[in-house]
């Protein structure tokens, strides 16, 4: 039987290109591209940071969870966090302002008999009428501008049921990694210092 997290970057790419070209009004075709920039090895998904997630995800995991994707551009997330989450299942439901990669993902979805739901939304609508067990937010506040960044994670503290978890995936720079790891260096020699 097909492994459902494995996906299929030609045929995603061929049917995100025919559904962005239809549905998608977003900046640079973004929609409509992405398929192909991830096919031509351009463009990643998950990239390097699977195992940190695998790591830090796995005191949460439970069959059946509620999981929300806020923001995905075609499968790779969805496909991404199964894997973490395999073999258990949870419920998912993506959330996308754009009509494009949630066609594209239902597509998917229906094909490997994957429950999720799709919502048509912006994710600074949320007000906590639905609440989810975990919510995954993988590089979107990076595509927000960095005056609604607050009123994003209000709008997802909110959408959090009780002992909920954010898995929140954001781009840092060099620069900000070489910084943290310079400061546990330094608290790691003070620590030793100490003793
Ligand atoms: C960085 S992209 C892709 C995220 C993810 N890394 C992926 O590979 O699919 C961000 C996605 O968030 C969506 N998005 C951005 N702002 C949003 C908002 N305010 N509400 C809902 N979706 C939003 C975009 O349409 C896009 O599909």
């Amino acid at each position: 039987m097909q492994n459902p997290w494995t996906e299929d970057l030609a045929w995603q790419a061929q049917r995100g290109l025919e559904l962005g070209s239809g549905l998608c009004a977003c900046e640079g075709h973004y929609h409509t591209l992405w398929g192909s920039l991830r096919i031509a090895g351009i463009n990643n998904t998950m990239k390097g940071e699977t195992p940190h997630l695998t790591e830090m995800m796995a005191p949460f995991l439970r069959d059946g969870m509620r999981v929300m994707i806020g923001g995905a551009a075609d499968p790779g997330v969805l496909c991404g966090i199964g894997r973490i989450f395999s073999p258990r299942m949870p419920v998912f439901t993506v959330i996308d302002k754009c009509k494009a990669p949630l066609a594209l993902i239902g597509e998917f979805a229906a094909s490997r008999g994957i429950a999720c739901r799709l919502l048509h939304m912006d994710l600074l609508d949320l007000d906590g009428s639905e609440q989810w067990d975990q919510i995954v937010l993988h590089y979107t506040a990076d595509f927000m501008s960095a005056s609604v960044r607050s009123r994003l994670f209000r709008s997802v503290a909110a959408s959090l049921a009780p002992g909920g978890t954010l898995v929140c995936a954001t781009m840092t720079g060099a620069s900000e990694c070489a910084r943290l790891r310079n400061r546990r260096l330094r608290r790691c020699s003070s620590m030793k210092s100490a003793v």
